[in-house]
């Protein structure tokens, strides 16, 4: 196949940043992606509906002017949300869901959550008012291997959040493992979103050749077994797992640093190597509704009435892209990229 068109997609999971970086972040979402869920993960985190209104109009503002875009605010969940927080969250028409960090978790998560425990009648709330939980599925212990933090995670505080509040949907963020794969699958109102650099890498990205700092990110690239979990789960039709990119820019210099930061930069061509994942896999029969219909309906929002359509055509991202006043790294920089999206 040469060509395919699909009804437009909405990421949900992504990272836009703020101030003049959205700019350079908000135009590459905007021009593929109807919607996206904005992770609220800001260096002062959007911890309230009025602080998640006034972003999503500095978002909207930084959006090309002839695109419709939707952004779908989060709120970041810290010890002091209260079951009041969560009421108004739920009656905004632009808050749709609620984050949960653990504390130190990944980046930006200082002001997370440090006793999960104390949150239980903010859970509760979510569930009466039917506001998904989103989480960020690591445990932050020192003693726990980098490489098993969501399966001790999932063990060790989801299983038993998702038994309190079985009516709560709850979405496991990119999800890494074949555990994960294995704890959406038995439970009901639990879905997963999946990045393109899970579907696409296995551990072997981070350090073969090199230590590749824009493969990094959280939680860590795994074993292939996990990634071809992975892989089956995108691709068999399930509507507990969609498309939700994770992308999340951080500048050159901060990357290819001593101490780097996590988080790949994917939403310049997000569209593009989903195509190419599911391509691979011959099943690009299966990409639109992971991309377009089971987020949606797993968020109870309509599904897009536009079409994009994607060409398979070579091209290559450059080595760099300006942001703010700085440059970004994109993912699979300078390397083939197998499709495109028509204009
Ligand atoms: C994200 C970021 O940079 O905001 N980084 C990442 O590695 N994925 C945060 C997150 O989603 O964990
Ligand atoms: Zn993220």
């Amino acid at each position: 196949m040469k060509e395919i068109s699909i009804t437009q997609p909405d990421d949900w999971h992504l990272h836009v940043r703020d101030g003049a970086a959205l700019l350079s972040s908000v135009p590459f979402t905007a021009r593929q992606f109807k919607r996206a869920i904005i992770m609220p993960n800001l260096a002062k985190p959007v911890v309230n509906v009025e602080m998640a209104l006034a972003y999503r109009n500095r978002i909207l503002d930084a959006t090309p002017q002839n695109i419709m875009f939707d952004p779908l605010m989060t709120l970041y969940l810290t010890n002091k949300t209260s079951r009041e927080g969560i009421k108004q969250a739920s009656q905004s028409k632009h808050v749709h869901a609620a984050k949960l960090y653990p504390a130190g978790a990944t980046t930006n998560s200082d002001k997370g959550v440090s006793k999960i425990d104390d949150l239980w009648p903010v859970f509760e709330q979510m569930e009466i008012e039917q506001l998904p939980l989103l989480v960020h599925a690591e445990v932050t212990d020192t003693d726990i291997d980098i490489f098993d933090r969501e399966q001790v995670f999932i063990d060790l505080h989801l299983s038993s959040i998702r038994e309190a509040f079985p009516e709560l949907p709850i979405v496991l963020e990119h999800a890494t493992t074949a555990q994960a794969v294995e704890f959406v699958k038995n439970y009901k109102h639990t879905a997963a979103t999946l990045t393109p650099q899970h579907l696409l890498f296995n551990r072997n990205a981070l350090l073969v050749g090199g230590i590749q700092p824009h493969n990094y990110c959280l939680p860590i690239l795994k074993r292939e077994t996990h990634r071809e979990a992975l892989i089956t789960a995108a691709t068999s039709g399930d509507p507990k797992f969609f498309l939700g990119t994770d992308s999340a820019p951080h500048t050159k210099q901060a990357k290819e640093n001593s101490c780097g930061c996590a988080g790949c930069f994917t939403a310049h061509a997000a569209m593009e190597l989903y195509t190419e994942i599911f391509d691979a896999e011959d099943a690009l029969d299966k990409l639109e509704a992971f991309s377009s219909f089971y987020g949606a309906d797993f968020y109870r929002l309509p599904r897009n009435k536009s079409t994009i359509t994607l060409i398979k055509k070579e091209w290559q991202a450059p080595k760099s892209y300006p942001f703010a006043e700085h440059s970004i790294v994109p993912f699979r920089h300078e390397q083939a990229l197998q499709w495109q999206i028509a204009d």
